[in-house]
C-alpha cells in the first residue's frame, strides 16, 4: 500500500517553506504575495488511471517511480513576478532539490494553459527528522509544486472543468 502520511509529509514540508516566505515578504514589505495555497493527494483512482494512459501496470511501485504527482501543492500568487520570486527562493532552501522544472509560463500550452510546474525531491534525511516512519519507508519522494497568478489560476480551474480531465 502506498503510503499516504509520507505525502502528505512532503506537502506539509513545502506549504511550511511557502509560509515562510509569505512571512518573510509581509515583514518586508507589509503584504502578502500569496492569495492561496492548495494541496492534495492523488486519489487512488486518478493514479490507475494516469497509469494506464502511461501503459504502466496499475500497480504501488509503478505509482512511486513514474509519478510525480502523487503528491501536490498548488501556489496562487500576486504577480508574475512573485511567482519567480518563489521559485527562487524554494530552489535555494536546503531540505528538497528541485530536479525537474516545466515553464508554461514563459511557454504556454497550445490551449493557452499557463502555470509554473516544479518537482521537488525531499532527501531522506529531511523526511526522517519530520516524520517518524520505518527505515524502509524512507526513500526519497517527489512532490509536484504548480505555482501560478490568480488570473492563470481562474483560466486552469475553468479549463480543468471544462475539459481537461475529460480529455
Ligand atoms: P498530467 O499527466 O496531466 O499530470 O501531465 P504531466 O504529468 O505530463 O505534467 P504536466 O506538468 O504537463 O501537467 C501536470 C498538471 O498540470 C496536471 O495534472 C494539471 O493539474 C495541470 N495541467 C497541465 N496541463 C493543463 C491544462 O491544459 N489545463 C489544466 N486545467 N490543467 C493542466
Ligand atoms: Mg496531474
Amino acid at each position: 500500500m502506498l503510503n499516504e502520511e509520507i505525502y502528505m509529509c512532503a506537502i506539509l514540508y513545502v506549504k511550511t517553506l511557502v509560509e515562510a516566505y509569505e512571512k518573510e515578504c509581509i515583514s518586508m514589505c507589509g503584504s502578502s504575495p500569496i492569495r492561496l495555497i492548495d494541496y492534495r493527494i492523488k486519489s487512488k483512482e486518478s493514479i490507475a488511471k494516469k497509469l494506464e494512459k502511461k501503459g504502466y501496470c496499475v500497480s504501488d511501485k509503478n505509482a512511486k517511480e513514474q509519478l510525480n504527482d502523487l503528491a501536490g501543492i498548488r501556489v496562487v500568487c500576486v504577480s508574475v513576478e512573485q511567482v519567480y520570486r518563489l521559485q527562487k527562493f524554494l530552489e535555494k532552501q536546503t531540505g528538497i532539490e528541485i530536479i525537474k522544472e516545466k515553464d508554461y509560463i514563459r511557454f504556454p500550452k497550445e490551449n493557452g494553459y499557463q502555470s509554473l510546474h516544479l518537482i521537488a525531491e525531499m532527501r531522506d534525511s529531511v523526511m526522517r527528522r519530520k516524520c517518524r516512519w520505518r527505515e524502509a519507508d524512507s526513500e526519497r519522494i517527489r512532490i509536484e509544486v504548480q505555482i501560478r497568478t490568480e488570473e492563470m489560476h481562474r483560466w486552469a480551474q475553468r479549463d480543468h472543468k471544462l475539459f481537461y480531465k475529460n480529455g
